[in-house]
């Protein structure tokens, strides 16, 4: 059994208080409640307010973490924040949330890999660790999705919530923490899904209101059968490299997308449903928040307890993917 560098000292969420149910859809778009709900499981999402940003979502997620870990935002070394929603393209929402909590000893920065984003900033964190670069860090997803869905377009608007989960990650005491992990990627399939404008290639224009390029474009069932796949391949290498077969797995906590993506997954890597943490139905797909908001909820709930093996699996733009087995 591998030695665990990297641990958990506090876990937080924030969840903007604002409800979008599949009711306030059926007023919006030519969509159901029995079609949202058979298609991708989800009944409501929560939506942030016209004020409230990624880094304040952040903001809030890490100040219930540090309370959590014992610590104050001065004791924090390293902000390691993931998002797909950057509050800004220029400077990282990371420096904003540094700002906001007033955390002076720390170093800031943003992870572009959409919804996996959360799962490889814990990789980097844990890395810094392993080299001595860091000690006490802070390790979010953090959504403000409303801002970039198109709530015209029926295919993508009634997936997406927003939110934020935040962890304090410190040196392992070697007995819990992260065990093994596994990133990939494939850029050639970007276009699957994307935002096409308000980049560099496209930089923001009268068109791009228009032809709405701003907002999240997406080939549903190319993702679908592309997430199933890299899903279930990630959660068999992580547990090879922990040493472990789907048997020891107590819990698998997978990315929140869709309800049939989950059962796809779990199917493929062996794991009942019974084992399986599901939260999609009341939140929607957070993105890189979507992990950290499930592992909060199975924790309190009591589905999460103290010594079990945990394995974490996601999927994203890019794309991008990976897994992660930890022991609470
Ligand atoms: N309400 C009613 N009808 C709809 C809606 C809606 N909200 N959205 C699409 N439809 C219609 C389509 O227009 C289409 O109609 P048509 O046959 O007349 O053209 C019909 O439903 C079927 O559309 P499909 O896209 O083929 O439906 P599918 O069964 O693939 O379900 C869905 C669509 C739910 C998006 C599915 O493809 C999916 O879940 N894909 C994964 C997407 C995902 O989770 N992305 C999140 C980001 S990636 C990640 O986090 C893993």
């Amino acid at each position: 059994m591998t030695q665990p560098v990297a641990a958990f000292a506090g876990l937080g969420v924030s969840n903007p208080e604002r409800i979008l149910t599949n009711a306030d859809f059926e007023r919006m778009l030519d969509t159901s409640d029995s079609w949202i709900r058979e298609r991708t499981g989800i009944r409501e999402r929560h939506v942030a307010g016209p004020e409230q940003t990624t880094a304040m979502l952040a903001r809030d997620a890490s100040l219930a973490a540090l309370a959590e870990a014992g610590m104050g935002p001065d004791d924090i070394d390293t902000i390691i924040l993931a998002t797909a929603t950057p509050d800004r393209l220029l400077p990282s929402t990371a420096c904003d949330l540094q700002a906001l909590l007033g955390a002076r000893n720390a170093n800031a920065f943003d992870i572009g890999a959409a919804c996996s984003g959360w799962i490889y900033g814990l990789v980097v964190g844990e890395s810094m660790i392993a080299a001595g670069a860091a000690e006490r860090l802070l390790v979010l997803g953090a959504e403000k999705l409303s801002a970039v869905v198109d709530y015209t377009d029926r295919s993508t608007a009634v997936l997406f919530g927003d939110g934020a989960g935040a962890v304090v990650l410190i040196r392992s005491d070697g007995a819990r923490g992260i065990l093994s992990s596994y990133l990939k990627s494939d850029g050639t399939l970007a276009e699957l899904l994307w935002r096409p404008g308000g980049g560099t290639v496209h930089p923001p224009s009268e068109e791009m209101l228009k032809d709405h390029s701003y907002f999240i474009k997406m080939a549903g069932r190319e993702v679908f059968k592309n997430a199933v796949r890299s899903m279930a391949d990630a959660a068999a290498r992580a547990l090879e490299r922990a040493g472990l077969v789907a048997d020891e797995v107590d819990l698998l906590v997978p990315h929140q997308a869709n309800i049939r993506i989950i059962e796809a997954t779990a199917a493929h890597a062996r794991i009942p449903m019974d084992r399986v943490y599901v939260n999609v139905d009341r939140y929607g797909n957070t993105s890189s928040a979507s992990i950290p908001i499930a592992l909060d909820e199975a924790r309190r709930c009591g589905q999460l307890k103290p010594g079990m093996t945990v394995l974490l699996v996601t999927f994203g733009a890019g794309f991008t993917w990976g897994s992660l087995v930890l022991r609470w």
